[in-house]
């Protein structure tokens, strides 16, 4: 392959074609479709940029091209030469009048076609599936998404202070944790949010953040819930459930803004409709607990909801939808029971059965994108805290002395990257919005 003529040719990227018209450039990709009309073949290429069309005009290339393209197998690696056309039917609006080509590899029988497959075939291939038009495009906004993230943070003053993967305790509930062997008897947990750690740093550098991976075993298959998934979670000390409120609301603003902004082809590929989006700035609505319980009790009354919700409990996915829908932006909802909520939450100092906690609702029924709010401050009640959920205590030693030296009222949250994307794009399910999905039972590819 090394020694072939148009290897070493430098690459000009489908998505810069613009800049190429008239001039004669070569493309390294992989077949993606193709047309054939008797003397013409007019084989799409895909570069990972863009997909562009050729025209291969038969009397106008060497024999041995006309023979390695004509009838060459979807997916084949091919490098192709040709001038750059304009042309406003186009997709994409250029085309490619090819003068040489070359194929790198022919393939034969690539298991996805233009046909239907089911999705637990099309998931069989992920590794291949991630070449098609539709996922492409989410994977793109997905990197939009978290390119947007960091900048609108970085340029907030956040410092990234990544949490480690392999803690030896829980942070969000035991019934969720994935446990791994480490070294001779000792247990690890993979981690479920780097919350508690951001909280040390938070001590140290004021306004931080992590982002990573972040793991739930959780057993049901829904299809807002992976094994694994990416969270963002910014950390600030000297911060109450205020601030937590008034940060969500601006960085969901930025994030679509930017998603707008540099992914309208995307979003177009993926029929989002984007005056849904484009309605996204503050203020968000703010709805206490009590509020968003009247609302649901309702929903009940009005046969919109099946059963009759019971202030005291954690919402399930058909509440967030109702409460989610009677508004045009995400609904943040404030003040849950103490008793659904995590261990370290502070308490309302008016009612100290409910915590400082606030969920965001995505939009037309994606269901929670961030949860967050402020954290108990005293040594105290944290210590009665972890006795109450029968948390080993020894392994949070070093989280109360974040409490012993220099404790202060201090807030912050996390949004799954998978589920914002879910929603930005307008795709059913989360397994679509990341590379690799891990979800109940399923370790493959
Ligand atoms: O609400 P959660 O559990 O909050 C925390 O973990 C806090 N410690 C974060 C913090 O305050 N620093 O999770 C936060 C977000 C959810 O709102 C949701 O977007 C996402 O993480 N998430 C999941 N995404 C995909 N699959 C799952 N199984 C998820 N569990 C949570
Ligand atoms: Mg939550």
């Amino acid at each position: 392959m090394s020694n072939s003529l148009l290897f070493s040719e430098p690459q000009v990227r489908v998505a810069d074609l613009r800049r190429h018209v008239g001039e004669e450039v070569t493309i390294k990709g992989w077949l993606y479709n193709a047309r054939s009309s008797g003397k013409i073949l007019f084989p799409q290429v895909r570069d990972g940029s863009g997909i562009v069309q050729c025209v291969v005009v038969k009397n106008a290339v060497r024999p041995e091209v006309w023979e390695a393209l004509d009838h060459l197998g979807q997916e084949s690696s091919l490098i192709v030469r040709g001038r750059v056309r304009e042309d406003a039917r186009a997709p994409g609006g250029y085309e490619l009048d090819v003068t040489d080509a070359e194929v790198v590899q022919a393939a034969t029988g690539y298991p996805i076609t233009p046909k239907e497959h089911g999705v637990e075939f099309l998931l069989d291939h992920r590794h291949l599936w991630i070449r098609s038009r539709r996922q492409h495009a989410i994977l793109r906004v997905r990197h939009t998404v978290v390119r947007a993230v960091r900048d609108f943070l970085d340029g907030e003053g956040f410092i990234l202070c990544d949490a480690p993967i392999l803690t030896p305790a829980a942070c969000e509930g035991t019934t969720t944790l994935f446990e791994v062997n480490y070294f001779e008897d000792e247990k690890a947990y993979l981690t479920q949010s780097g919350q508690l750690y951001n909280e040390a740093t938070a001590a140290a550098f004021g306004r931080v953040y992590c982002f990573g991976p972040t793991f739930r075993a959780e057993k049901s298959k829904t299809r807002r819930h992976l094994t694994e998934f990416w969270m963002v979670e910014p950390e600030m000390a000297y911060a109450t459930i205020d601030d937590v409120m008034e940060l969500s609301e601006r960085f969901l603003t930025a994030i679509v803004a930017r998603v707008l902004d540099e992914r309208r082809e995307e979003l177009k590929i993926l029929e989002r409709d984007t005056s849904k989006l484009e309605r996204i700035a503050p203020p968000f609505p703010r709805l206490h607990y009590d509020e968003a319980v009247r609302l649901l009790q309702q929903g009940h009354e009005n046969g919109a909801l099946a059963t009759r919700f019971e202030w005291g409990g954690d919402f399930g996915a058909p509440d967030e939808t109702y409460i989610s829908q009677l508004f045009d932006r995400p609904v943040m909802v404030h003040r849950f029971p103490a008793a659904v909520k995590a261990f370290y939450m502070a308490r309302d100092p008016e009612r100290p059965e409910l915590a400082l906690g606030v969920d965001v609702l995505a939009p037309e029924g994606y269901g929670e994108i961030i949860g967050g709010g402020e954290r108990a401050t005293s040594l105290e009640f944290l210590e009665e805290q972890i006795r109450a959920h029968e948390l080993p205590r020894e392994a949070f030693e070093w989280y109360l002395d974040l409490r012993r030296y220099g404790s202060v009222p201090h807030a912050g949250f996390g949004m799954g990257i998978e589920r914002c994307v879910a929603w930005l794009c307008g795709v059913e399910h989360v397994r679509e919005t990341i590379p690799f999905p891990r979800m109940l039972y399923r370790l493959r590819p």
